[in-house]
């Protein structure tokens, strides 16, 4: 019976449904990751792994799962913790979760957009503190979304189901990608900009890029520096897009007003973290597609392409 390995219990039935049709599922029963040389112990012998972001899929995680290994499903649209050049030169398939996840993406970005301007967790926190003791019209003055332009980098699939929700609140909207994307330009009446000329000109700025080495730290000091005084930062990308250092300098001198982040560097970000320290900065612990029903669907593909390729078809979800 061929052994699939994973790396965390998943919602819903996929796994159990993946035992019954002949194949010895192994999941990992705990709540934080296996420990590396456990996963190195519990890959071996494994024809398919299904891997999650904090796990590092490289050339010594393939070759202690040794020469059975097949497919590795990545429970995730983001690739940046697999090595995909070892998994080729091995002949390993890799597969990962695009699309579906799109639309919780963005609304959890929208939301952090909003929390972040309108200081809602602020507020949250003050009211609980007890300091509600009169409303006042310079209490917890925010930015405002109606009218002001937001900057979206990275205009795949995610940055534009953000712009959708932008455009909902008559936001006027720029984006900055690899290549221009026209068809999206006039659905979404978005307009193309140069990076700097994006953060010169933005109100609010989204980050929807991948984690490549070539936006590690795209957001460093001086990108941050050009960013419209009183603006809002949100990353639901990959932390490690903007430099963090650099990040706080930004929300304590300027130009920054507030962040809005469900990514971080590191990640998890330790609770006596600085970035934490800051009233108008708001932080999700990485749940971008944590949606029930989305994360019960990443179950079913990560399922169902392990299956493919363990019987000989061709995966849906290919990473390369
Ligand atoms: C991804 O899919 O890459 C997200 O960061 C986690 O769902």
């Amino acid at each position: 019976m061929k052994r699939v390995f994973v790396t965390r219990k998943l919602p819903g039935n996929s796994l159990s449904e993946l035992s019954a049709t002949g194949y010895q599922v192994e999941v990992w029963p705990e709540f934080l990751p296996p420990p590396r040389e456990r996963l190195l112990g519990l890959a071996k012998g494994a024809a398919g792994l299904v891997t999650m972001l904090e796990d590092r899929v490289d050339a010594e995680l393939m070759d202690a799962a040794g020469p059975g290994l097949k497919v590795i499903s990545q429970y995730a649209v983001g690739l940046d913790n697999v090595d995909l050049e070892a998994a080729r030169a091995r002949g390993i398939v890799v597969t990962h979760t695009p699309g579906v996840l799109t639309n919780a993406t963005a609304d959890l970005a929208f939301a952090l957009l909003t929390a972040a301007a309108r200081r809602v967790v602020e507020g949250h926190d003050y009211v609980r503190r007890g300091e509600w003791r009169t409303w006042h019209p310079e209490l917890l003055l925010g930015s405002e979304l109606y009218g002001a332009t937001v900057g979206v980098i990275g205009f795949g699939r995610i940055g534009q189901a953000f712009a959708r929700r932008a455009r909902g609140f008559d936001m006027k909207i720029l984006y900055s990608s690899r290549h221009r994307k026209p068809r999206a330009e006039a659905e979404l009446g978005a307009e193309y900009a140069e990076l700097d000329d994006l953060l010169t000109r933005s109100d609010f700025v989204s980050l929807h890029t991948p984690l490549t080495p070539e936006t590690l730290h795209l957001l460093n000091a001086e990108r941050l520096g050009r960013m419209k005084e009183g603006s809002v930062l949100v990353n639901t990308a990959r932390g490690k897009v903007v430099d963090t250092n650099a990040l706080l300098e930004a929300l304590a001198h300027g130009p920054l007003f507030a962040a809005g982040l469900d990514v971080t560097d590191p990640e998890p970000l330790p609770a006596d973290h600085p970035l934490l320290q800051h009233p108008r900065v708001v932080v999700t612990p990485h749940i971008g597609s944590a949606g029930r029903s989305t994360r019960e669907k990443m179950a079913e593909m990560v399922c169902a392409d392990v299956r493919a390729v363990l019987e000989g078809r061709a995966p849906r979800y290919p990473a390369f």
